[in-house]
């Protein structure tokens, strides 16, 4: 039988990451869990309860109803993979707007909602087996695990793919709009103090600016080939 390891996958934002490792848990058997839907869904909730809004962030509010926050995975058998349910109510369908993109950033610097999250990421880990994606899971969620992935791609072809998934949803955004976020997702992601976005020392850069979605799932599984 072949071992179970954990693989993480970070990068920037729209490279990608979450496609390449739904279908490597899907190939491999694993349990895939995307850490960016959980700071999504920490930010629904603060929009929800108007402790943030574009023009205001009471932070304070937040840390004290954290405990408020109950976040699940629960697997669906028609998708393959498993969906982000807060308090109970599945908010797949809420977190991936446009809105919600532009606020995450916020909610993901401060500490106490970091320190929530990746607990219940190792947890999910300890048995092995997992493929996760986000931004910090090489550097400190799972520093230990067998192979970590970094995933880049130019801005440009980034907001293109992050654009074209929107419009394909039925929302209506522009690719100015889009090319925003997404610069400014990865300037917050990559300054922030708390666990910023960096490639750990011992993870493989895979740029895929000039590849396909195949062509990048075939080079992910070659370098899990090479591990298990
Ligand atoms: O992967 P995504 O674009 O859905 O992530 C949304 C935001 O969540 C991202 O801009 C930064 C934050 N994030 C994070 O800080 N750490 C993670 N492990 C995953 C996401």
């Amino acid at each position: 039988m072949k071992k179970k390891i954990n693989i993480a996958i970070d990068g920037y934002s729209s490279t990608g990451k979450s496609t390449i490792a739904k279908k490597l848990a899907e190939s491999l058997g694993y349990v895939y869990v995307d850490t960016g839907a959980m700071y999504r869904a920490v930010t629904y909730f603060a929009v929800k309860n108007h402790i943030i809004s574009k023009d205001f962030f009471k932070k304070e509010e937040l840390i004290s109803k954290l405990n408020q926050i109950d976040l699940k995975f629960i697997f669906n058998k028609d998708l393959g993979h498993a969906e982000i349910y807060l308090n109970g109510k599945n908010v797949e369908e809420n977190i991936r707007n446009l809105e919600i993109s532009n606020l995450v950033s916020r909610i993901a610097e401060v500490s106490e909602v970091r320190r929530k999250l990746v607990e219940q990421q190792q947890k999910i880990g300890k048995d092995k087996g997992v493929v996760m994606d986000g931004r910090d899971i090489g550097t400190v969620v799972f520093p230990d695990a067998e192979l970590k992935i970094f995933m880049t791609a130019s801005a440009e072809k980034r907001a293109q793919r992050r654009y074209k998934e929107m419009i394909g949803k039925g929302e209506s955004v522009n690719l100015e709009e889009v090319i925003k976020n997404v610069t400014e997702r990865d300037r917050i992601d990559t300054n922030r103090k708390d666990s910023p976005l960096i490639m750990a020392e011992d993870a493989v850069l895979l740029d895929n600016s000039d590849l396909s979605a195949d062509e990048t799932f075939e080079k992910a599984m070659e370098l899990v080939a090479e591990k298990i």
